[in-house]
């Protein structure tokens, strides 16, 4: 489908616009979530059907714990119920799942099913589909900390690879292609320390109506995109 350029190796979605899309239907906001996690997996079966090797989806910030109490366990219900279904389809078997966030101060059921979720997919072979849950940029730099000084190492980490180990994002690589749907343009929290190279890009389209062809006029936008990292080349001087 794809010539010339590679597609990207890892791409990170921010889902946004849930909630508006919801209110535009005149919905509540809940069945705006339940119509976001239906895309959810038609997302990332089109991610692995186009060969996406790595996939993250911000699913839940920090900060989202301070909405409304039956918004929150909403969520949490909806994650539970996926992440059961999830673990046992046999259309997914080749997707294996990690965890970034801080998964353990969340509700224990939910932190249970993704945690088995985790597990039992965790000598698949196909996409690594990354699930951003409870997670938070500075949250996760605060928690690598605290790993290495229970590490014991006497010796702070000299290069980015020493540090990188006690990232939730351990072992992934960064993401080439970042997109934020709903038009805002922010990472509100996303991947901070990850995405320092990260193309971006802002679709206006909100996350329940992002379909597979939004996804493909991303991944050609990103394409065209010239990426230099601090370098000159000459050849990439337009
Ligand atoms: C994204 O949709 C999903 C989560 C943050 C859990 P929102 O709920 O943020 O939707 P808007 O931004 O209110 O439209
Ligand atoms: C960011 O969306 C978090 C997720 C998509 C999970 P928000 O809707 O919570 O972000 P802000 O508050 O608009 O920055
Ligand atoms: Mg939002």
């Amino acid at each position: 489908m794809f010539s010339g350029k590679p597609v990207p190796r890892h791409i990170g979605i921010i889902l946004d616009g849930n909630g508006r899309w919801a209110q535009q239907w005149g919905k509540s906001r809940l069945y705006g979530h339940r119509q976001g996690a239906k895309n959810v997996q038609r997302i990332v079966r089109h991610a692995q059907s186009l060969g996406i090797p790595f996939l993250t989806l911000y699913t839940f910030s920090i900060e989202n714990n301070a909405r409304p109490k039956a918004e929150i366990s909403g969520l949490m219900s909806l994650f539970e119920r996926y992440a059961k279904h999830f673990a046992h389809t046999e259309h997914d078997q080749g997707i294996r799942i990690r965890l970034i966030g801080n998964i353990d101060a969340m509700k224990k059921s939910t932190a249970h099913a993704l945690r088995q979720l985790e597990i039992k997919t965790q000598d698949r072979k196909g996409m690594v589909l990354i699930l951003a849950v409870n997670y938070g940029g500075r949250d996760e730099i605060l928690r690598a900390l605290h790993r290495f000084q229970e590490s014991g190492k006497a010796i702070s980490p000299a290069c980015w690879e020493d540090f990188e180990i006690y990232l939730d994002t351990h072992g992934i690589p960064d993401p080439d292609l970042i997109i934020r749907t709903s038009g805002e343009m922010r990472l509100s929290h996303f991947l901070p320390l990850q995405s320092v190279y990260s193309e971006l890009y802002f679709p206006p389209v909100l996350w329940p109506d992002f379909s597979e062809k939004d996804l493909e006029e991303a991944i050609e936008v990103y394409r065209k995109r010239q990426r230099r990292f601090g370098e000159y080349k000459k050849e990439l001087s337009r």
